[in-house]
Order: structure tokens, then sequence, then C-alpha cells
């Protein structure tokens, strides 16, 4: 473990695709525990995504300066491992979220690999405000894509992208 440094700097990373309420939620809560947040969105996560990385980094950037904490937090893209990325910053923590039991098993997983690979880091687990526990990225497409209304589970700024998106789609 490394010790305790005098500015803490922690990473949440993520596909984004896109940026929900719930991931903000996290953002906010996990920038009030460290003195800086590298929100670090991944070129190219193992998934099928509806944005491409400019989308989803931008659209990370547009919601994370609506929040008040926006000096503290930086958005930036990595390629690559994450464990990789991680050790080229100060970061001691890697901020992953949990919203059920469900999302345990691939976080425990990923957790000691990442600790395995990076030891400067830990993985912190957060969970996001009780409104979103249901909420994810996936389940905002599939509502959307099926003629849903996702106002008030998204950003409005990512709302009108995957309004944008899914009418060039057609
Ligand atoms: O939002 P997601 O899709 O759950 O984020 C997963 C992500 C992008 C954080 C994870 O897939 C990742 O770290 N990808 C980079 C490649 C890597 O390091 N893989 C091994 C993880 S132990």
């Amino acid at each position: 473990m490394a010790p305790r440094r005098a500015k803490t700097v922690a990473v949440y990373p993520g596909s984004f695709d896109p940026t929900t309420n719930g991931h903000l939620s996290l953002v906010q809560r996990a920038s009030l525990l460290f003195d800086q947040l590298i929100v670090a969105v991944a070129h190219k996560p193992s998934k099928n995504l509806l944005f491409e990385f400019d989308e989803r980094f931008e659209l990370m950037k547009a919601s994370v300066a609506t929040l008040p904490e926006a000096n503290r937090i930086k958005v930036v893209g990595f390629d690559g491992l994450l464990a990789h990325f991680v050790k080229q910053t100060d970061a001691t923590a890697i901020i992953r979220g949990l919203r059920a039991v469900s999302d345990f098993e691939y976080e425990f997983q990923m957790a000691l690999m990442n600790r395995k690979l990076v030891r400067e880091a830990e993985t912190v687990f957060l969970m996001p405000a009780l409104s979103w526990v249901y909420l994810s990225s996936s389940i905002v497409k599939e509502v959307a894509r099926n003629g849903g209304d996702v106002t008030g589970l998204v950003p409005t700024p990512v709302k009108r992208a995957i309004q944008r998106k899914l009418k060039t789609r057609k």
C-alpha cells in the first residue's frame, strides 16, 4: 500500500455510454472525499457502444461542468489497461459504483486484478444516491431505443444527444 499523500487523488473510470445521473451522483460523492477526481473515460471498452469516444467524453465533460465541485474534477480519456493509466497519475484510489449484489462479482474480480497490477491504488466502492440504484447506461439506452422518456435520468445534454443519435440510426 502506498503511504498517505498530502493531496489525495482518485480515478473514476468507466465507459460512460452515456453519462447518467447515477454516474454524476458518484462523481459528486467521490469529489467530496478526495482533493482531486479524475474521471477516466475508456477509449475502447469491450462493449457494444452507442456513442463514439469523443461523444462520451464531451457529454461527461458537459455534465461535470454543472457540478459545484467542477474545479476539482478533471475528465480525461484513457486507452489500454486502467492500471497503466492509474500509474501515470498520483491516484491512490480507483472509484467504482456498486448498485446491487449483481454488480459485485464483476467488480470484485476487477478490483483484485487492479490491486495486483497497481499496488499504489485501492479500489473504493461508493453507492449512488438511492434514487439512482436501478439506473444504468444500458437501461437508459434500452428505454430510449423503445421510445421511452429518459428525462430526469440523465443530464439534459445527454438526453438531447441520445435523441439525436437514435434519430440518425433509424
Ligand atoms: O463503465 P464500465 O463499462 O463498467 O467500465 C469498465 C472499465 C472501462 C472501467 C473497464 O472495462 C476497464 O478498466 N477497461 C480498461 C481495460 C482494463 O484495464 N481491463 C482490465 C480491468 S481489471
